[in-house]
């Protein structure tokens, strides 16, 4: 049964929150527990429904796993016998791809299905295969069933150099590169915050991996992982979500988890936006509202870079600024597809494609994937009054930027679609409500 948000706007929210563990860490550490038969016991885990349907995913594989406390679970691979990841499961999850390499290295063959994930472009997995035939991996794509085939070879360690940025496909070049043989070297791989959780939990694992440069990641080959616990990090998604509630909100909230260090970026534009924030203690900080905001240009790009994944709520935020701003998406060529939902509220944005030299070299995405009628950038005009309105979400960070754009006004809006929410957030609803928000969640009547 689908569900919907009713959201009863116009209400400022106040108090306290604590980020939960980061999905983008989750998802992969219940790879990295296949690569050991021993137990790994996860801490921080996100309750939200990506990580339940991985959850299904490996027990589907003969994998033992179960929450043994509210958000803490218990990974046993010890009798990992199924080669194939069933394909209606698999292909609704980009981490499903990172099961690969520790299927094929406990069952010597793989069957993957082509990964899915938001459709915020194409996201192909090229950098990922190229990187794994060095590696030794016989790997072929068969587009009649969706599945990648992976045969055993013996794992060598190699020198690999992406050409460019991708998160998960550092991940899983990470995973092959642990228990190989001899040594590797990833060359421009991923800077994200997330990527060095994962090389922590792998480390306490027994593996032997450094980021010796900011772009960097040698790893030496170890015989064996064994079983370890450990505490995910966390969402640092999840704060700027809820950072930019308290600014449309007009409210005054203390986000608890907030590791400001790993959120320079967004902080320096809220800096350069008026938005006033405040440093609480080491893991703490404050957001709130206070006097006007002004208009900025941003780029998203790779960590250090400000995250693609702030870019929807950003382009919210700056509804409420003062003057014209500006963003320019570069890591996915198809991540505009809230605006037009968002439109419906009266924001006053618009689409264009800035001038760029050399596109290939700027964009993160394969500028062949670029299709006719893409737009990689928005100007938004400000500050707008906006109103209440029934939206469509579609992807996971677009969906909680109409959530907070709907408490941000006065009066009803209904939220379709929000299954892409839980996807990502764990009880959004519930915790928006205890800062004084009122959303509904609704059963959709079937037509
Ligand atoms: N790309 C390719 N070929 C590849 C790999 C990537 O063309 O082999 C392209 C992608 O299509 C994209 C760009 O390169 O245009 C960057 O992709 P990347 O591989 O870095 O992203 P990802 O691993 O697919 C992860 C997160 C995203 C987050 C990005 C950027 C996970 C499961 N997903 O995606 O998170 O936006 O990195 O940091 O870790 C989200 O949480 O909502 C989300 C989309």
């Amino acid at each position: 049964m689908h569900q919907k948000f009713v959201v009863n706007g116009g209400r400022r929210l106040t108090g306290k929150i604590t980020l939960s563990g980061a999905k983008n860490v989750a998802l992969k550490a219940l790879a990295a527990a296949l690569l050991t038969d021993e137990q790994i016991l996860l801490e921080n885990i996100p309750l939200i429904t990506d990580l339940k349907l991985m959850v299904k995913i490996i027990s589907s594989l003969g994998v033992e796993v179960s929450f043994y406390k509210k958000n803490q679970l218990k990974v046993h691979a010890q009798d990992l016998k199924k080669a194939k990841v069933d394909l209606d499961m698999g292909a609704h999850l980009r981490t499903s791809s990172m099961l690969l390499v520790p299927i094929l290295r406990r069952l010597q063959q793989a069957i993957v299905p082509n990964p899915g994930g938001c459709r915020i472009g194409a996201r192909p997995i090229d950098r990922h295969i190229e990187g794994l035939r060095l590696m030794g991996i016989d790997v072929s794509y068969n587009s009649a069933d969706g599945y990648f085939y992976a045969q055993n070879k013996k794992l060598v360690g190699c020198r690999y150099r992406f050409s460019k940025n991708t998160h998960t496909g550092t991940e899983t070049m990470i995973l092959a590169a642990v228990l190989a043989n001899g040594q590797t070297i990833l060359e421009n791989a991923a800077y994200e915050p997330e990527v060095d959780d994962l090389i922590r939990l792998l480390n306490t694992m027994g593996a032997n991996i450094h980021r010796v440069e900011p772009r960097t990641i040698v790893i030496n080959g170890v015989k064996k992982l064994h079983g370890t616990s450990y505490r995910i990090m966390p969402d640092r998604n999840e704060a700027v979500t809820f950072a930019i509630a308290a600014y449309v909100t007009g409210g005054d909230l203390i986000i608890s988890g907030t590791q400001r260090f790993l959120l320079k970026s967004f902080l320096e534009e809220l800096d350069g936006a008026n938005a006033c924030w405040e440093p609480v203690d080491e893991y703490t900080t404050r957001f709130y509202h206070q006097g006007k905001l002004k208009a900025t240009y941003v780029k998203t790009g790779p960590h250090p870079g400000f995250m693609t994944d702030w870019q929807a709520p950003w382009c919210l935020l700056m509804t409420q600024a003062e003057g014209e701003s500006i963003i320019h998406e570069t890591v996915f060529e198809d991540r505009f597809g809230y605006v037009s939902e968002l439109c419906k509220t009266g924001a006053n944005i618009s689409l264009f494609n800035p001038k760029v030299k050399n596109p290939e070299k700027l964009y993160n995405f394969n500028w062949s994937d670029n299709k006719k009628g893409l737009f990689h950038a928005l100007k938004i005009k400000g500050s707008t009054p906006l109103h209440n309105a029934v939206m469509n979400i579609t992807d996971l960070r677009a969906g909680a930027t109409l959530v907070i754009a709907s408490l941000g006004v006065k009066g009803e809006s209904i939220l379709h679609g929000i299954e892409h929410i839980d996807r990502g957030y764990e009880s959004l609803d519930t915790r928006l409500n205890a800062l004084g928000a009122d959303i509904k969640r609704m059963t959709e009547k079937s037509s």
